[in-house]
């Protein structure tokens, strides 16, 4: 299993470039079953996620051909419109080809997600939001099974809360369903107004992608397309805050800076410098400990609970107490206990921590238990006195394109160790 080896303690200087989004380019590329002709992809970030959902649309019948990032997708015929459980237990994202199988070829078999990490997960929203567009729903032995075989017709859904792939996949059904669908209490992420973008270049009709009413009329037939993926957000995030807490002096390019907007916010009331002057790009100055702010995670617009571990970290060695709320999962907090192993002075209490900052960590051996949990423990690393070992960052692989040497470009002293032994197991561990 790789491990991270990182040395604490050196501020980072220079020019970290941010990748394409991961969580766009998964339901972007389960949008490509949508349609019988090629859709071409840029900026397609290479990590363990991305590949776990293109072998899920190999598995359906589609042809992908990949040279770097740029992706094309053939899903000439779908013949065998499921997704396993051996897939799906790995990546919950998975059961973002549910709605475009069914809308392409009447008919879905998707094993259902257990829980994860970082909380239940369950999928229901997906489901109810289907049957509505007039698919019949079974669950039986681990899997859902959708019927639609005279098609999806248009509906009017209202989801009982907010949720980022629940309304992408009812989107993507709802461009080939019979006449007018309106979702309302729509996710508003950047990466649902991305999928929509794309799903408008293939030729379906959508109005409102972006805010909390989507309006979509039902097309016959989709064509392919071409689409770059936008910037990814939470590594934009990561890298920012990487920058401040290792009191350093970074430019974090290729970035949108508006989708960042809740977190320069927040740094700044605690004292890093934000500056925008150059175009997409963000520059991040913090040459001292931080003050105590809290947060609370939100919804998009409001601060994403995946920067919620990243920023507790450099709350740790912050001058003063922040509470930081979690509000969108339910347990979302499995980084404080190897935090508390590095130093850091934290209370869970409920949804709430209470983050006491020190004056400084000191590096420990720790363990990744998800993919954001891992990336804060990285971050307190950079500014951990000594060594720190990171376990598991199989977890960070999944969405994070080459974090170590991005981090080493620009001074932080991280290696990743292969421990042969236990590089078999490496697939086993739990997912996000
Ligand atoms: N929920 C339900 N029923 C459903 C769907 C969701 O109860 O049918 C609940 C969830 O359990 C959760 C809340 O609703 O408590 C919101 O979940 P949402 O559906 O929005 O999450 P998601 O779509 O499964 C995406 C991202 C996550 C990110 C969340 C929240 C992708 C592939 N994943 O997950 O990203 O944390 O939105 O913004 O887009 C990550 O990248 O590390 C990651 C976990």
């Amino acid at each position: 299993m790789d491990k991270f080896k990182i040395q604490g303690g050196t501020p980072l200087s220079g020019e970290l470039p941010v990748s394409g989004s991961k969580n766009a380019a998964l339901p972007v590329l389960a949008a490509c079953l949508l349609t019988d002709e090629p859709v071409i992809l840029h900026r397609i970030p290479q990590v363990k996620d991305i590949g776990t959902m293109q072998s899920l649309l190999e598995y359906a019948g589609a042809k992908v051909t990949q040279d770097g990032g740029n992706v094309t997708v053939h899903a000439k015929t779908l013949d065998r419109p499921e997704a396993p459980y051996e897939v799906v237990k790995t990546m919950r994202a998975s059961s973002l080809v549910l709605g475009p199988l069914v809308a392409r070829t009447g008919r879905a078999r998707v094993s259902m997600p257990g829980g994860c990490a970082i909380g239940a997960r369950p999928i229901n929203m997906h489901v109810s939001a289907l049957e509505h567009l007039g698919a019949t729903i079974e669950q039986s032995h681990g899997y859902v099974e959708a019927q639609a075989p005279s098609g999806l017709r248009g509906g009017s859904i209202h989801f009982d809360r907010i949720t980022v792939t629940g309304t992408e996949d009812l989107l993507m059904a709802a461009v080939l369903a019979k006449g007018q669908t309106i979702i309302r209490n729509a996710a508003r992420e950047p990466e649902v107004k991305d999928v929509a973008d794309l799903l408008i270049k293939m030729g379906a009709k959508i109005e409102g992608a972006g805010t909390s009413i989507i309006k979509v009329q039902g097309v016959e037939k989709l064509h392919g397309a071409e689409h770059t993926i936008i910037a990814d957000r939470i590594e934009a995030g990561t890298f920012l805050l990487a920058g401040a807490l290792s009191q350093g002096d970074v430019l974090v390019t290729n970035l949108v800076p508006e989708h960042v907007g809740s977190l320069i916010m927040k740094m700044e009331q605690a004292g890093a410098e934000l500056d925008d002057s150059q175009p997409g790009a963000l520059r991040v100055r913090c040459l001292r400990r931080p003050k105590a702010v809290d947060i609370t995670t939100e919804e998009y617009p409001g601060f994403p609970t995946d920067l919620q571990a990243q920023y507790m970290s450099w709350m740790t060695v912050a001058q003063g107490i922040s509470f930081i709320t979690e509000t969108i999962f339910e347990n979302r907090f499995m980084h404080t206990q190897e935090l508390a192993r590095m130093g850091a002075n934290i209370r869970i209490e409920g949804r709430q921590a209470i983050v006491a900052g020190e004056d400084t960590l000191s590096g420990a051996q720790v363990i990744a238990s998800d993919l954001r949990a891992s990336a804060s423990l990285v971050l307190a690393a950079l500014v951990a006195k000594g060594e720190t070992i990171v376990d598991r960052v199989y977890h960070i692989d999944r969405g994070y394109e080459k974090i170590e040497e991005k981090l080493a470009a620009v001074g932080a002293r991280i290696q990743r160790v292969q421990d042969a032994a236990t590089s078999q197991t490496q697939q086993a561990g739990g997912e996000e």
